[in-house]
């Protein structure tokens, strides 16, 4: 048949695509756990540790700018420490190789997609090696603390600087982008999230309604949404994603 190198055979499903050319992949926290990253909400998590009234919303940075500051440069600063780990290096491994389109829409907001050679990649929470400038509305590279004092490379005015971090209540980037590629997926992969937070844990229910994509969710333990993924595997995602990559690669994705 004329399919490109790697784009795989689907066995063919009322109204499903018949091949994998488009794969999108969400992503979350636990995929940067074996990297010595800490998740949200397991035992130990982030949210354990810092009350996200406190640490992860406008009024919280309106009240209290200086914890805010420090709660981002603290995670910025761990950025430095950690590198990618086969769940990563998978990923970029199957975008350098699939035939077809591979987007990660990631939650994180560390780097270790872009480390391990991915590509496509949109964060929709942000990035910790990104500012944003309140005065000039100016995005930036930002590898460095921040705080109240610094000024902004663009306008070069003090004072409005902030972590270019989504925080609660406020809207995730890119969403028109995400929902087209979400539209046009033919494999939707989850990758390490608990499936808490919206709009991305409405992802797979918005897959589903449009019933072109298979569903297959690879996490430590079942997700919130877990019921609606057609397939689902589980355990550390550094061992999980290389073999479903490999199954993927070979057309044994189904
Ligand atoms: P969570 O901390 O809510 O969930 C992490 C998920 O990863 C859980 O389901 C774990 O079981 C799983 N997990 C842990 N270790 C793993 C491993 N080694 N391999 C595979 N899975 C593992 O993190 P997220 O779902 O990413 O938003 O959280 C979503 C959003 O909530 C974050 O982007 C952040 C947070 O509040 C903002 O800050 C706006």
């Amino acid at each position: 048949m004329a399919h490109e190198k790697s784009a795989v055979l689907l066995k063919a499903k009322l109204g499903k695509a018949m091949s994998i050319n488009n794969i999108v992949i969400l992503t979350g926290a636990g995929i940067s756990a074996e990297s010595g990253l800490s998740t949200f909400r397991d035992n130990d998590g982030l949210w354990e540790k810092h009350r996200v009234e406190d640490v992860a919303t406008p009024e919280a940075f309106k009240r209290d700018p200086e914890l805010v500051y420090r709660f981002y440069n603290m995670r910025r600063q761990a950025l430095k420490d950690v590198s990618p780990n086969p769940a990563h290096t998978a990923l970029a491994k199957l975008e350098k190789i699939h035939n077809g389109s591979v987007t990660i829409v990631t939650q994180n907001v560390d780097n270790l997609h872009e480390q391990a050679g991915s590509e496509a990649v949109i964060h929709m929470h942000g990035e910790l090696n990104k500012g944003r400038c309140t005065g000039c509305s100016g995005v930036f590279a930002w590898h460095l603390d921040m705080d109240e004092t610094t000024p902004c490379p663009t306008c070069e005015q003090s004072g409005g600087l902030r972590p270019h971090i989504v925080w609660f209540g406020e809207m995730p980037l890119f969403m028109a982008e995400i929902d087209s590629i979400l539209s046009e997926a033919d494999l939707f992969m989850s990758i390490g999230t608990s499936g808490n937070v919206y709009p991305a844990a409405d992802f797979v229910a918005q897959i589903n309604a449009l019933g072109r994509a298979k569903t297959v969710e690879l996490n430590l333990e079942p997700s919130e949404g877990n019921h609606m993924f057609e397939e689902s595997h589980f355990g550390p995602a550094a061992k999980l994603v290389p073999s479903y990559v490999e199954s993927i690669l070979k057309g044994e994705a189904l």
